[in-house]
């Protein structure tokens, strides 16, 4: 992965905002080159990097290409639509705004620039327990309900609080991400020099005392053995969860059929096949690629949704035809957001629904109902 030294060149200024959708961009890919240019390096690195070698980066696009759809002809395509019920809620199509922290990164308006598209498409959004504006000022400003992603934090008794937050504010769902006790090693981040600019924080964890890094000494405790991993969720958080709130968990992270079956064994109401778009664990396969085995496991008990480089409406499809109910997309919104604000993240998941409808309509299918293995060429 080529980068720039920070010590020798110079840093580049973003350029403003696009103030309209230019022609060149006809699809979700054609935003990346536009955001990059419009966010700081530091910030690029921070979106658009992967852990270690980001070999599970790479797996999460090369596991949609090696897919091939089969199209089928002169089927009743009639009273059609792309309808799902998730959790009592029907959304008019099964594409979600996945939780990505730190949104004032790629605009100033973070967060609320994206909750403003989501709304206008009236379309579901997590919103990340990492976000950089408060969860109470965007569930008032959702047309849609939308779910809070929890990253368990470690005073207990901080994290039934915000629980209680994202209740009383009118969430409909947690999402609680398993995947990341510890953030995967982070190397573009830290070539690219990046560090959190002034002003943007953590808003929701503001007063909630991080426990001390390791790592500090030569032979000290790194990880393993400091209070960071000492007080690392397990599933005994879980079952307190349970216990503790009445909305539907999903639990977002789980790459393998044992783990689903545990999630479902601790009382999970839908789980998100998710390797954090190749950010923590790497190297690990495509989340395509395991979906099958999990979804064979989970067997319809609940619920099912998948992330990790959709970039395509075929590519949701796809997801949806190998046991996916719904599918979450990061990166490619928050690409719309750096472009075009609000805009170019109506735009994204207008290309990705219509892209959608596309697949569904050359394979014959005239609703998600329809969509199963047959249409995936083996
Ligand atoms: C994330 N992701 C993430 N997940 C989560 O549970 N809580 C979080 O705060 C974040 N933050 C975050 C920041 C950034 C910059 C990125 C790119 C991702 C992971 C995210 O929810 C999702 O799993 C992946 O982004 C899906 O992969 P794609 O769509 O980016 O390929
Ligand atoms: C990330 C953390 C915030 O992926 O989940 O950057």
């Amino acid at each position: 992965m080529p980068h720039r030294n920070p010590d020798t060149a110079p840093p580049r200024p973003p350029l403003p905002k696009l103030q309209q959708i230019p022609p060149a961009i006809a699809a979700v890919a054609d935003y990346e080159p536009y955001a990059r240019e419009r966010v700081e390096e530091g910030a690029w690195a921070y979106l658009d990097g992967g852990a270690a070698d980001e070999r599970t980066l790479a797996e999460n696009r090369d596991g949609f290409r090696r897919l091939m759809l089969r199209g089928r002809v002169l089927r009743d395509l009639s009273g059609g639509d792309t309808r799902v019920a998730l959790f009592g809620h029907v959304y008019d199509y099964p594409i979600l705004l996945a939780p990505v922290a730190f949104q004032k990164l790629f605009h100033p308006d973070g967060e609320r620039a994206t909750m403003l598209a989501a709304s206008a498409m009236r379309a579901g959004m997590v919103v990340s327990t990492q976000a950089s504006v408060g969860l109470e000022v965007l569930a008032r400003e959702a047309a849609v309900a939308p779910w809070f992603q929890l990253y368990i934090q470690p005073d207990r008794a901080f994290t039934r609080d915000l629980v209680q937050r994202a209740e009383a504010a009118g969430y409909r769902a947690l999402v609680v991400t398993v995947d990341a006790p510890v953030n995967g090693v982070r190397n573009r981040e830290q070539r690219a020099g990046f560090a959190m600019p002034c002003g943007i924080e953590a808003v929701n964890l503001r007063g909630m005392r991080p426990p001390p890094p390791g790592g500090g000494q030569a032979g000290a405790p790194v990880l393993l053995g400091t209070p960071m991993l000492d007080a690392a969720p397990t599933w005994a958080d879980l079952d307190r969860l349970r216990r503790q709130t009445r909305l539907p968990l999903l639990l977002k992270g789980i790459m393998t059929a044992e783990d689903a079956e545990l999630a479902i064994a601790h009382g999970a109401d839908g789980i998100i096949v998710s390797n954090h778009g190749g950010r923590a664990l790497d190297p690990q396969p495509a989340t395509i690629a395991v979906l099958p085995e999990i979804a064979s496991a989970v067997a319809g008990r609940v619920p099912l949704l998948l992330d990790g480089g959709i970039r395509r409406g075929s590519d949701v499809f796809a997801a949806l035809a190998l046991g996916a109910s719904a599918v979450l997309v990061g990166r490619p919104y928050v690409h719309g957001l750096a472009a075009a604000g609000p805009v170019g993240v109506t735009h994204v998941l207008h290309l990705l629904r219509a892209e959608l409808e596309v697949a569904m309509a050359l394979t014959g299918c005239r609703d998600l109902a329809a969509i199963g293995p047959a249409a995936i060429r083996a």
